[in-house]
């Protein structure tokens, strides 16, 4: 019996309390038990019909390995269980299994599904992995936002969009060369819904055609995705839509029932109406305050941290320099920064040993700056990428973002089990970025059926067409969670997404005990 099979707790994981410990330990004897059964066997060669007894306990083994297999469930939970296993069966039961297509062509059919309203109701905890400018749906950023006065906007050579707001007529750019004020825009246009739909387009990787046909290559599919990016940055970087735009944020997440959020996020240059800008420091610190007056709106959420993220395009001196700045805000905004990360595609850009020296740079100072490393989404095995995850365990990375190529990686996979370094689970984007296809394929499905630790996140919600959690939840759940996972394990990765956040030991409690008080509520009333 490989080391794999060991029930034993390492540090870092959630602890389980109470009957769970002694369930945890019933459990951990009949493995015992069923292994020296197994090895018994085999020494002395007995060739009869298996014991149906063993066989049953070698079943019970399995599910007790997986996420939430030692979650022990009350009455009230055991019957929303139940409730749940039936929707679950009927669901993959029908003509069209929605976690085998691709999610824009899934969404309808999940906003329908049974379960996807009870996930949507479920408390989800935290959620760690999420991009600062992909949260709130494009429909709000053109209906709301790019019908405030002083919205310029213009056409690229490429067939792509930008925009400003400005108190003077904008300079031209060298991609486009005329801007137009979108109120006289508007006044000449026979059809805005036209004009806003294609604006919309260009704001998101949505789409009602086939996707398979408009995005028939991962080159293609992150190129889009990096004009979209690119297009919308102009309107969410206007000091007031910044604010509107964050708020607007953690409310989409609390409306999906989900308590805290761990934001990575750029820190961009922000814009006023005269063309002055802001530090990274004004941002932070207006996260900081937009964060406090939604907690004080909504007392049952619980606020929001800031992953510091840097393109990782740029070169060794930007990054050195950059490590060294958010070293300071690390320091100067501890409660509201979490720590550092790189974004952008981790097949394009540098791979992080290439960027060692400047990552380096805190440990050997004696600073910490927590990393929260996006490692191994990548289905290029072997090169040099797809050392990402291990030089991120290397750099002592607090959790792994995607961890996609995981599987592949014994020793990555290893060292993130002993040491709880979590992974952040994003299965729609790893679909919409073509890494799998059905979601019964993905890597995930063997870290959940082991316990491995993670969470279940959402990445780029907005440019998916999704929103929240939910949408994610019901993937991993329905999709590579299979008809195996229960109750137990949303139990469970909802508490992860509390224990694997950076919220301290004291905080991490608070939040359990509103989590606690919110998911009895919500069983109660759906367990009938
Ligand atoms: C736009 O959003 C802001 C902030 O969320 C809100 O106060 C305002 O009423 C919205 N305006 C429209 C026209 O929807
Ligand atoms: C404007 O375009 C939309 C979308 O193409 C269409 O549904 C609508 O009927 C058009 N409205 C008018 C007044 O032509
Ligand atoms: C983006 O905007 C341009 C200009 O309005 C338009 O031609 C194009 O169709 C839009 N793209 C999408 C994907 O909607
Ligand atoms: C690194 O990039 C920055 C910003 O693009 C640029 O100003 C600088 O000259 C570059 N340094 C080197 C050594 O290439
Ligand atoms: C690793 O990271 C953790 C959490 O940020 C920190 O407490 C610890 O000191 C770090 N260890 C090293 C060797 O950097
Ligand atoms: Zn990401």
């Amino acid at each position: 019996m490989g080391a794999g099979l060991s029930l034993t707790k390492t540090q870092g994981q959630p602890e389980a309390h109470g009957s769970e410990k002694t369930m945890a330990a019933q459990l951990q004897r009949l493995h015992v038990v069923v292994v020296h059964l197994l090895l018994l066997d085999y020494l002395s060669g007995v060739h009869s019909m298996p014991d149906p007894r063993q066989r049953e306990a070698l079943i019970q083994l399995e599910v007790s390995m997986q996420t939430g297999g030692q979650m022990v469930l009350t009455d009230a939970e055991q019957q929303l269980d139940s409730l749940l296993f039936k929707m679950k069966q009927r669901e993959m039961q029908g003509a069209a299994f929605p976690p085998a297509m691709h999610f824009f062509k899934a969404r309808q059919l999940i906003r329908n599904s049974p379960i996807f309203s009870l996930l949507q109701k479920m408390p989800k905890g935290g959620a760690l992995h999420v991009h600062d400018f992909s949260v709130v749906d494009v429909e709000w950023l053109v209906k709301n936002v790019t019908y405030r006065p002083h919205c310029y906007m213009c056409f690229t050579k490429d067939q792509s969009i930008r925009f400003i707001f400005s108190s003077q007529w904008p300079k031209p750019l060298p991609i486009c060369s005329s801007w137009f004020l979108l109120e006289d825009l508007r006044a000449k246009t026979t059809n805005t819904t036209e004009l806003d739909n294609s604006i919309m387009g260009n704001l998101t990787l949505f789409t009602d055609q086939d996707p398979e046909t408009a995005y028939p290559s991962q080159d293609v599919v992150w190129d889009v995705f990096e004009q979209s990016f690119l297009a919308l940055m102009g309107l969410v970087t206007y000091a007031p839509v910044f604010r509107d735009y964050y708020h607007q944020s953690l409310a989409q997440f609390y409306m999906d029932n989900v308590m805290y959020l761990e934001l990575r996020a750029l820190l961009p240059e922000v814009y006023e109406l005269d063309g002055s800008t802001h530090d990274r420091a004004w941002t932070l610190k207006t996260y900081e305050e937009v964060t406090r007056e939604f907690t004080a709106e909504h007392p049952d959420f619980y606020g929001a941290k800031i992953i510091f993220t840097i393109h990782r395009g740029v070169n060794v001196s930007t990054m050195t320099g950059v490590v060294e700045e958010a070293m300071k805000l690390q320091r100067n905004f501890p409660d509201i920064m979490a720590g550092f990360d790189l974004v952008g595609r981790e097949d394009r850009g540098k791979p992080l040993w290439y960027f060692r020296d400047a990552l380096s740079i805190p440990v050997e100072r004696g600073v910490t700056l927590p990393f929260f490393f996006h490692a191994g989404e990548t289905d290029r095995e072997g090169t040099e990428v797809d050392q990402n995850l291990l030089d991120a365990l290397l750099f002592n990375t607090s959790r792994i973002g995607h961890g996609f190529a995981l599987t592949r990686h014994p020793v990555a996979k290893e060292l993130s089990q002993k040491r709880g370094v979590a992974i952040e689970v994003c299965p729609i984007s790893n679909q919409v970025m073509m890494l799998v296809n059905d979601m019964r394929n993905h890597p995930a499905a063997a870290l959940m059926s082991e316990n491995h630790p993670l969470v279940i996140s959402s990445d780029d919600p907005a440019m998916f067409g999704a929103s929240g959690l939910s949408y994610d939840f019901y993937e991993a759940f329905v999709g590579f969670g299979g008809l195996r996972s229960n109750l137990g394990s949303l139990k469970q990765l909802a508490i992860n997404s509390i224990r694997y956040s950076s919220l301290t030991p004291k905080q991490q409690e608070k939040v359990l005990a509103m989590w606690q008080i919110r998911w009895n509520k919500f069983v109660s009333e759906n367990a009938f």
